[in-house]
């Protein structure tokens, strides 16, 4: 089957490597993914090293994105980075409500939907990430537990807003454990997504809308979850550390 929608492979660096660092990796995956244009290609470095990235990313393919943001634009919020800023810095994505800020900071699904909604403002793209704990995947409700998170981070948007962004399915169990999700689990609950938009979105946006999975991606899971009808890409964790493993998983997500 071919799929419409363009696959999205975005690595989140989460909290590791110095701007020297970050640049040198994107000078060596900039070579390494030259030709690879059917893949979208995304680095979200921690917030040192943005401007470096874009900078020496300019007049390459690959996006950048960052891995948090604020609601507001500008004002007393010590510690917080704002949607303009980040515009101004030359991001295009910006990850929100990733587990781990659920998990050690507090992030609720009414801010993951101010967030969302504040970088849409801004011309930025999402990647609003949604997944259960093993707890709740355990008790059966795995499709309660995203359905809520989704409903809520997506409140207020219009269609072609939902159309344009991307949604991360990551069920937390499988994030830095190894234990990837099946190919089937995950196509199951990246399907429900599809259709939880469909319902309340309508189908256009159903279809346009790109879901990714995250969780344990290697370079040897990626061809059979990227296969799955409704899973788009994926967002990659430890592997996107580095340039081979980084590499190896674009190269799979390649039609
Ligand atoms: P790992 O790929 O290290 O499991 O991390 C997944 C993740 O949290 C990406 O946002």
């Amino acid at each position: 089957m071919v799929k419409k929608r363009k696959p999205i492979i975005a690595g989140n660096w989460k909290m590791y490597k110095t701007s020297t660092e970050a640049v040198a990796f994107v000078q060596e995956l900039e070579l390494a993914v030259a030709g690879m244009e059917d893949v979208e290609v995304v680095v979200c470095p921690p917030f040192n090293a943005l401007v470096p990235v874009v900078e020496t990313l300019r007049g390459a393919v690959i996006s950048v994105g960052a891995q948090n943001v604020h609601w507001e634009n500008q004002g007393a919020f010590t510690g917080e980075i704002s949607p303009g800023m980040l515009k101004d810095a030359g991001c295009r994505y910006v990850i929100i409500g990733h587990s781990e800020r659920r998990q050690f900071f507090g992030e609720t699904d009414v801010n993951v939907n101010r967030k969302v909604k504040a970088v849409l403002q801004y011309g930025l793209t999402p990647i609003m990430c949604v997944g259960e704990q093993i707890g709740e995947r355990e008790s059966g409700i795995t499709e309660k537990v995203v359905r809520t998170q989704t409903e809520a981070g997506l409140a207020g948007l219009t269609a072609g807003q939902v159309a344009g962004m991307v949604i991360a399915y990551e069920p937390v169990w499988a994030i830095g454990t190894g234990k990837t999700a099946s190919d089937s689990d995950a196509q199951q609950v990246i399907g429900f997504i599809r259709d939880l938009v469909n319902q309340l979105f309508g189908a256009e946006a159903a279809a346009q809308v790109r879901i990714q999975y995250g969780g344990s991606v290697k370079p040897q899971n990626t061809g059979s979850l990227m296969a799955q009808p409704d899973i788009d890409g994926a967002l990659v964790g430890g592997a996107s550390l580095d340039v081979e493993s980084f590499t190896q998983i674009i190269k799979a997500a390649t039609r």
